[in-house]
């Protein structure tokens, strides 16, 4: 008999990767007789070598093959976005797809299912003519889902003029009602590329064979049941949706860097339970100088212990800002005498840190974060109450849904332009770490961590939702 085969088809990057390879080896816990295919394109820009992840994952587990589509190449300096390239891959890649999933469906008619990333909506267009039926796999929250299902129907009921007006809240069936300057900066715009290619993106989904969502239900009940009973695609059926999480990666990376991350879980070790603020902001996330020189006021005045994840800040020259940042000098970028006057509680790590592993540690009192969805699902799966401080994408309604939902967060306030104060910086890290005044968010977040267990448990209600895919591929 043929073995039953899933495809599935990330965006270049090793975070796209790492997401896709946990969903094979969910699926494959499950189903050890499949046969998991998933599908490399590369990326013109530098998305760090994913090279020994892979070799690591085809050398320890059985059932998932790794297949590389040819390497591409793309005008330079053509693009204003990191998501613009992110889409314009795949539909290059279009032809290379076709040929791809027509072999493989010869050799095995029994493909059951072609899983995408939020990127590769191109992809359906070659899928949907091959008949297989095609998934979307969304590594964000049910909320986020909502927000973005919802799109379409936005572009038809509300002006551009009106989103930019600041006074507009905008009410989406699931989640809070969201200010105009909370929506994602892209729709803003709408003549852009990026702008149509999400409106795509979102007709597509809400005609695909199910949407996969990295999350779990009792997160974000409201949500769920918005998407449940298809309120976000107002006169047409949603697709069945499915929260399968939390899905959280448990490797490095293949970052190698152990040496550095094992240096501080040992400081973490010489730190009292609960003390340390821990400061993190994605693999994208970079401020400014002065946005830097302000944080490290913030946390010296605040007089906590803290760990912070620096990156340089961003780079003016067009030319380079798809390369890897330097590393941060932080001779020119922190106050003069910080790190002398604040050695005894406070560590700064340059560019990357083995977050889960920290989110994980009892010395971790509370986590300053981007809101990007895979951190806030590491730092509910740790028990760690958050300080929301969203930098770009859907992030800014993660934080709405975070601190008003969910209430696993305290919010931050920026002025207008974006830039938060040090003085806030200070009054909100003593409030994250002070028992008293975060005691409700620390025990909603405890709560969740709970939650998160006993949906993945069996008969929970991401093991059901899960039971029910794999059962729709019988
Ligand atoms: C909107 O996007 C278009 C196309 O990229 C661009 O030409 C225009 O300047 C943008 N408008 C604003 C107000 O940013």
């Amino acid at each position: 008999m043929e073995k039953k085969t899933i495809i599935l088809y990330p965006s270049p990057g090793i975070g796209h990767l790492v997401s896709m390879v946990e969903l094979a080896k969910l699926i494959l816990n499950r189903e050890p007789s499949y046969s998991i295919i998933i599908f490399i394109s590369s990326a013109p820009y530098s998305t760090g070598s994913s090279a020994p992840y892979i070799s690591h994952v085809s050398a320890t587990t059985s059932g998932i093959s790794f297949h590389h589509l040819p390497v591409l190449v793309l005008p330079p300096n053509t693009f204003s976005s990191f998501e613009e390239i992110a889409y314009k891959i795949p539909q290059l890649n279009n032809p290379n797809l076709k040929l791809a999933l027509q072999t493989i469906s010869k050799e095995s008619s029994d493909l059951k299912a072609f899983i995408i990333d939020f990127f590769c909506t191109a992809a359906v267009e070659v899928s949907s003519n091959l008949e297989i039926p095609t998934y979307f796999f969304f590594t964000s929250g049910s909320s986020a889902m909502c927000q973005f299902l919802y799109l379409p129907t936005l572009h038809e009921t509300i002006t551009q003029k009106d989103l930019q007006d600041p006074n507009t809240y905008v009410h989406i069936p699931g989640i809070p009602p969201i200010h105009s300057l909370d929506l994602p900066k892209v729709l803003s715009n709408r003549s852009t590329v990026l702008y149509k290619e999400l409106i795509n993106t979102a007709n597509q989904m809400a005609k695909c064979s199910g949407i996969l969502i990295n999350a779990f239900e009792t997160l974000e009940p409201k949500a769920v049941k918005a998407l449940k009973e298809g309120l976000c695609t107002p006169g047409m059926p949603t697709p069945p949706v499915y929260c399968i999480g939390p899905l959280i990666a448990s490797g490095d990376k293949g970052n190698g860097n152990n040496a550095h991350g094992h240096e501080i879980l040992t400081w973490l070790n010489s730190q009292p339970s609960k003390s340390v603020v821990f400061l993190c902001f994605g693999s994208l996330g970079t401020f400014k100088e002065d946005q830097l020189k302000e944080i490290a006021i913030g946390l010296e005045n605040s007089g906590h212990r803290f760990l912070w994840v620096m990156k340089s800040p961003p780079i003016d020259d067009k030319t380079k800002r798809f390369l890897p940042p330097p590393e941060p000098d932080f001779n020119v970028l922190l106050p003069e005498g910080f790190l002398e006057r604040t050695k005894e509680r406070g560590v700064i790590v340059k560019s990357w840190a083995p977050q889960l592993a920290i989110l994980n540690h009892d010395a971790i009192g509370g986590f300053v974060t981007h809101c990007g969805w895979n951190s806030v699902l590491e730092a509910i799966c740790g028990g760690v109450p958050m300080l929301a401080w969203p930098l770009y994408a859907e992030q800014r309604v993660n934080r709405v849904c975070m601190v008003e939902e969910m209430k696993v967060a305290l919010p931050l306030e920026e002025s207008v332009d974006g830039f938060v104060m040090a003085s806030e910086i200070e009054k909100r890290v003593k409030e994250l770490v002070d028992y008293e005044s975060s005691e409700a968010i620390r025990d909603q977040v405890k709560i969740m961590s709970e939650k998160a267990k006993t949906a993945v448990a069996v008969s929970g209600s991401s093991h059901d939702a899960l039971t029910k895919l794999l059962d729709g591929w019988k």
